[in-house]
């Protein structure tokens, strides 16, 4: 049992009051089961005991819960909150029945049997951290810009699962805003042009960009997501989560001087290469009276829409984007006034703070800014988000935050780019020592920029919080690949010995010099000769493994199904065979590209022009076969359609709504920007958008190098013209998710396809691309 400093007690004096708030009853657990395991209802018994606070503290009491033999056959969880029940059932069913609910797959609990195994004892579970969280606040717009109800359920079933009690739930923001905003004066289309689009809502959430490019923001989107949110936050709270929701900023629309000529405002910096006219965000000083006005309002607005279900408040001024001065008293002015204003509205609010600001902008916020920034505000008003801390983390040198509470998070993930990897250790053992290190570190989550494969990554972190040892992870892969393609006994070994051999080399990643988040593949990249290999840090595009080790993995993975056929309708195994293969294939590339490069040489005296063809043939039929399996996936998650149409079916029947809304969706993946400002940043390795964008890149790419225009360093201004007129075509091309990577059956969500099955196409596709590239697969 971990013990607070009386100190740390004190100043942790006002965390509890939002506790009260969260649902006391298990009314949410038993709707889970009912929604999950409907010939289950009867099956499980839940007691809820005090939902305690810490001794002489109110910061919540760790969770506890207990999994027991009912005397009346049923199984059943006890615990001191909701979250601990939900936590306990998961233990159950993964543990024990073997079954569980991931991402893009879906929920596999109703394959647990209709006779569910008794206990053999008793098991008892306890949280090493009061907090578990989950959500970056651009995860809103990477992964879940275009979510329905459908798939929020089942993510929200997720996470209570993990036992996340602290999720962002910024969904829907801009309608309170508006609000706030019209009240003050300004007019629909001051607000309007100061909107972004529905897929880059989080950085104009925080003061990043203003506008939109391609449309504006309509008010149908803004009233649908505010809909959503009511149901996101009422099953939040019906769960025992407690949402951390928004609240005034301080960016406002440019015209605030035309409304307010005594208003203090200073202008934000210009982000990213955006031209001003959507960056350079107006920021309205924090002890400008005004801005208690609006925050008053806003939290008002706010508590009457969702009820009052929170103190916590996600507010972040200056991520990414400097404060107008470095002046110490600036500074510290600038939070204080920021929390009096959120004080103003809700006497018990606490401010949760990304805390990326001080690592992206570490040259700006030394450690006395940083101290005078956050001396602004009572050590007990506030909890820091330390939000990449497996690699970047930024608690040691800022002496735990001067002393405010904070989590640490993994974020592992940029951009929602996909690649197989992994700090296995990192993630482990680094948190259990930074508890033992830091007595204000408060919980443990996740901060990903967009949830994509790696799930292993996620689960473990959020299984650590409950274990004070660094878990096992051994053993740990071990039993998630008992669950994950549920059956303990009858499982083809060649699955544990393929997570096995991932789980030393893909996914234990050492050295942070090379990689410190999910890798990309040059193939994402604009094709260039040179530039493209052995970046490092968040995008990088290096290879921390053998990559025959990957494929003696895959090897062992696919062979899995000669032993056991019916893995070919097990939706997790088809899946990861996908995610796995998609891997090999991509690191592929690397060696073709190189020789490409170098036998395209034309001023190399063994320079054979057919000799370059071939290899360029070579390349772009790689492409060509990954976008094969790709599309043949049964999963969603594989296809460019799914993103494409879960954008157009927000738009309902209105066809030019749905073309701005598909615009923006490949804006995201590909330009990012009007003008190609993050260029890539975003990329997929997507069916459709292999073939229908990386490809033609490359096809270009390969044409100007064999004939020779392609100068010494990658200097070609005719190719670089002629890529930036295919991308900036390619964004305006609409489709109804037709003839790109194929659509899939009604019903087919981004996040979660919901039809069973169906790895037939994928089996015979797998078939024929090992049989054409005996060079690869051996
Ligand atoms: C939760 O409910 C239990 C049982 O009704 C009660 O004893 C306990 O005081 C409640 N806790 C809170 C924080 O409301
Ligand atoms: C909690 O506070 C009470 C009364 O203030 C005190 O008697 C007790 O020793 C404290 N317990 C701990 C663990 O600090
Ligand atoms: C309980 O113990 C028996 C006998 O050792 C074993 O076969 C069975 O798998 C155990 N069940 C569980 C759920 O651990
Ligand atoms: C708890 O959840 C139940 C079931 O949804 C709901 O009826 C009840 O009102 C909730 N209680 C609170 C305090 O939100
Ligand atoms: C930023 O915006 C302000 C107010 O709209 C304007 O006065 C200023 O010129 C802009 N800065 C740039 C670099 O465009
Ligand atoms: C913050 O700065 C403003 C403007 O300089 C000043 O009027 C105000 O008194 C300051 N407030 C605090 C708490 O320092
Ligand atoms: C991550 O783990 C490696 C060893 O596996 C260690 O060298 C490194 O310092 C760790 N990184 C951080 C940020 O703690
Ligand atoms: C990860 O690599 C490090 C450094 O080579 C090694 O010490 C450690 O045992 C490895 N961990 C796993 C899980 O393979
Ligand atoms: C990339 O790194 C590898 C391994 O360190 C090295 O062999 C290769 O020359 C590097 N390539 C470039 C283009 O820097
Ligand atoms: C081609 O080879 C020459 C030397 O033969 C070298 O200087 C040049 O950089 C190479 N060009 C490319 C694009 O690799
Ligand atoms: C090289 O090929 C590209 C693409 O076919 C073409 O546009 C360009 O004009 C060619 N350049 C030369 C010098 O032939
Ligand atoms: C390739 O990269 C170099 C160096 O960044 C750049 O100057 C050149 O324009 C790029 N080539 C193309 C075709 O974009």
């Amino acid at each position: 049992m971990r013990l607070f400093s009386l100190a740390a007690s004190l100043a942790f004096a006002s965390i509890g009051s939002c506790i009260t708030t969260s649902n006391n009853s298990t009314a949410g657990i038993e709707a889970l089961v009912r929604r999950r395991l409907p010939d289950h209802v009867n099956s499980f018994s839940f007691t809820l005991s005090h939902n305690a606070l810490q001794t002489n503290s109110t910061l919540p009491a760790n969770d506890e819960y207990t999994v027991s033999n009912a005397p009346n056959g049923k199984i059943h969880i006890s615990g001191n909150s909701p979250i601990a029940l939900a936590t306990g059932l998961r233990w159950y069913l993964t543990n024990i029945v073997h079954v569980d609910i991931y991402w893009f797959i879906g929920s596999q609990l109703d394959l647990a049997p209709a006779r569910l195994p008794r206990l053999n004892s008793t098991y008892h579970g306890a949280s090493t951290v009061p907090w578990r969280y989950h959500f970056n606040t651009v995860t809103f717009s990477y992964t879940s810009a275009f979510w329905d109800w459908d798939d929020w359920q089942l993510q929200l079933d997720w996470m209570a699962l993990r036992g996340i009690n602290l999720p962002l739930a910024w969904v829907g923001y801009e309608k309170i805003l508006s609000d706030v905003f019209t009240e003050a004066g300004f007019s629909n289309s001051e607000i309007a042009t100061f909107l972004s689009g529905p897929a880059f809502q989080a950085w104009n959430r925080f003061g990043n960009i203003q506008g939109s490019w391609g449309g504006d923001l309509p008010p149908s989107w803004i009233d649908s997501q505010f809909a959503l949110n009511k149901q996101i936050v009422a099953r939040m709270v019906e769960l025992g989560m407690t949402p951390v929701l928004p609240c005034f900023t301080g960016f406002v629309p440019r015209q605030i001087g035309e409304h307010y000529p005594n208003a203090s405002f200073v202008n934000g910096s210009r982000w990213s290469g955006f031209e001003t006219e959507y960056t350079n965000v107006t920021f309205l000083e924090p002890f400008d009276p005004l801005f208690t006005t609006l925050q008053k309002s806003f939290i008002t607005k706010q508590t009457a829409a969702y009820g009052d279900v929170t103190d916590i408040y996600t507010l972040d001024q200056y991520n990414e984007n400097n404060p107008y001065s470095g002046d110490l008293d600036y500074l510290r002015n600038v939070t204080s006034n920021t929390i009096q204003s959120l004080k103003a509205a809700d006497p018990d609010a606490i401010w949760l703070l990304q805390g990326w600001l001080f690592y992206s902008s570490e040259s700006f916020w030394t450690n006395d800014r940083v101290e005078a920034y956050l001396s602004g505000v009572d050590n007990s008003d506030m909890l820091i988000l330390d939000l990449f801390s497996e690699s970047q983390p930024q608690w040691q040198r800022t002496s735990s935050y001067f002393g405010k509470p904070w989590i640490w998070c993994e974020l592992h993930d940029y951009g929602e780019n996909m690649g197989l990897y992994g700090q296995v250790e990192n993630v482990t053992i680094n948190p259990v020592a930074a508890l033992a290190d830091s007595s204000t570190m408060v919980g443990m989550g996740l901060t990903m920029e967009g949830q994509e494969g790696n799930e292993i990554m996620y689960d473990i972190l959020l299984d650590q919080a409950w274990s004070k040892q660094p878990l096992n992870t051994d053993k740990y892969f071990h039993d998630w690949v008992a669950s994950r393609y549920h059956g303990a006994r009858s499982l083809p070994n060649g699955l544990y010995t393929a997570w096995d051999t991932m789980r030393k080399t893909v996914y234990n990643n050492t050295n942070l010099n090379r990689a410190q988040a999910v890798t990309k593949s040059i193939f994402e990249l604009a094709p260039n000769t040179t530039g493209l290999l052995n970046r490092t840090g968040h995008h990088p595009t290096t290879i921390q493994y053998e990559p025959a080790v990957l494929v003696t993995a895959w090897t062992a993975f696919y062979h899995a199904s000669s032993q056991n056929p019916n893995l070919w309708a097990n939706e997790a195994y088809t899946f990861d065979l996908t995610d796995i293969t998609r891997q090999v294939l991509a690191n592929a590339f690397y060696p073709l590209y190189t020789t490409f490069v170098s036998t395209s040489n034309n001023t190399s005296p063994t320079y054979s022009a057919q000799k370059a063809s071939q290899t360029g043939q070579q390349l772009l039929h790689l492409l060509s076969s990954l976008d094969a399996i790709l599309s043949a996936s049964p999963h969603a998650h594989f296809h460019l359609s799914a993103w494409i149409s879960s954008a157009r079916q927000h738009a309902s029947n209105n066809a030019s709504l749905a073309d701005f809304y598909e615009y923006d969706a490949r804006n995201q993946i590909t330009l990012w920007g009007p003008d190609g400002e993050i260029s890539d940043y975003a990329s997929k390795q997507w069916g459709g958008l292999v073939r229908g964008y990386y490809l033609p890149r490359w096809e270009r790419f390969v044409q100007f190098t064999l004939n020779g225009t392609t100068g010494a360093n990658g200097r070609n201004e005719a190719l670089r013209r002629s890529l930036l007129e295919f991308e900036e075509g390619w964004q305006v091309q609409t489709s109804d998710g037709q003839g790109e990577g194929g659509r899939g059956p009604p019903g087919y969500g981004w996040g979660w396809p919901h039809q069973g099955g169906g790895g037939g196409n994928l089996q015979q596709t797998i078939a024929r691309v090992v049989r054409e590239w005996p060079s690869i697969f051996g």
